[in-house]
């Protein structure tokens, strides 16, 4: 059993927020990839309006085309009741509802205030748990703007644990705490992870890091010091919220995996399979990626010394 979890985003977080649509067939074909390399799980798409990401319009074709490998979740992104509906039909293995801690934020990216959200999530959380679904779907919540939105600001901690304490009561099993848009700092981090693994310790928490100022892996090692072991991270360092301003990728999954692998904590990823994965990224989209490793080559990499 690895130290360590890693949620691969790179196929919903990363592609939604790209100018190009990638085609259904190479986000099948990546997906695919990924899930050989050790991930535990994969946020494969989300379930959301059309038009509100149309990026993501092909989800469905997506999740039902993919292998399903045993080991490997399949999660999915949903902010409403319509797209759990959707999800279900799918046979994921897990829903990932989404909300923001921050109001303004909530009703850029989803039309609803915080508190809109909750209502939602109850609705949702029947829909999953009615029958004849038959088999455990596992419900995650993603708190967007935990550490900071974009719009208002700081986002006061005792809300967040509120946010969190109600999301709990309403059946969600698992909460990912998400710096859209790269404000937090590892102190932040710290101080907020301590926190909810106090007040909620049978709860597994996952951290959702921007690496928009730099500070992604800085909070990632925060987190993971705090004695957080479940991690989103995208691979190249794609991604970013269409409706945060600002926003950039997140945490880089093989920069991550390559810090922590390299400290000896382990992550059940195969690096080098991971950055074959990544090598493919600029044919998929178009671009360049910001990861690091990808380009630098492992730390154990050794070069001729230069004649003279
Ligand atoms: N899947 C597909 N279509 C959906 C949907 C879903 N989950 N939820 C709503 N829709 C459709 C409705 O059927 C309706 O379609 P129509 O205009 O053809 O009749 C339309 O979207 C508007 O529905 P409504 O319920 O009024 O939604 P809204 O306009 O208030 O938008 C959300 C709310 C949540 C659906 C939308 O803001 C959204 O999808 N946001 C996601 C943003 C996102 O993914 N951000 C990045 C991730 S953090
Ligand atoms: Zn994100």
């Amino acid at each position: 059993m690895p130290s360590l979890q890693i949620n691969e985003v790179a196929p919903r977080d990363g592609l939604q927020i790209e100018a190009e649509f990638v085609p259904t067939a190479d986000k099948i074909g990546l997906i695919d990839a990924l899930s050989a390399t050790g991930l535990a799980r994969i946020e494969a798409t989300s379930f959301v309006s059309p038009k509100a990401i149309p990026q993501l319009r092909d989800a469905a074709e997506v999740v039902t085309a993919i292998q399903r490998r045993p080991g490997v979740g399949i999660t999915v992104l949903v902010p409403n009741v319509k797209g759990a509906e959707r999800a279900l039909a799918c046979h994921v293995d897990e829903v990932n509802l989404v909300m923001s801690a921050s109001e303004s934020h909530g009703l850029a990216n989803l039309r609803m205030t915080p508190t809109q959200s909750l209502e939602q999530f109850a609705a949702i959380v029947e829909t999953v748990r009615a029958p004849p679904q038959g088999r455990e779907v596992f419900i995650n919540a993603s708190l967007s703007t935990t550490f900071g939105c974009p719009f208002e600001g700081e986002v006061p901690e005792a809300r967040v644990l509120d946010l969190v304490e109600r999301q709990l009561a309403l059946g969600v099993q698992g909460v990912s705490l998400c710096d859209t848009t790269g404000m937090a700092n590892p102190a932040q981090v710290r101080r907020l992870c301590e926190a909810v693994l106090a007040r909620f310790p049978e709860t597994p928490f996952t951290l959702h890091f921007h690496n928009t100022r730099g500070m992604g892996l800085a909070n990632a090692l925060a987190a993971w010091q705090a004695g957080i072991t479940r991690f989103d991270a995208s691979l190249g360092g794609l991604g970013g919220c269409p409706y945060a301003p600002g926003a950039t990728g997140n945490v880089c999954s093989e920069d991550l995996v390559h810090m922590f692998e390299a400290m000896g904590v382990s992550t059940g990823v195969d690096l080098d399979a991971l950055l074959k994965v990544s090598a493919t990224l600029p044919g998929l989209i178009g671009h360049d990626t910001p990861g690091q490793v990808a380009k630098a080559g492992k730390a154990d990499r050794r070069y001729p010394m230069p004649a003279r």
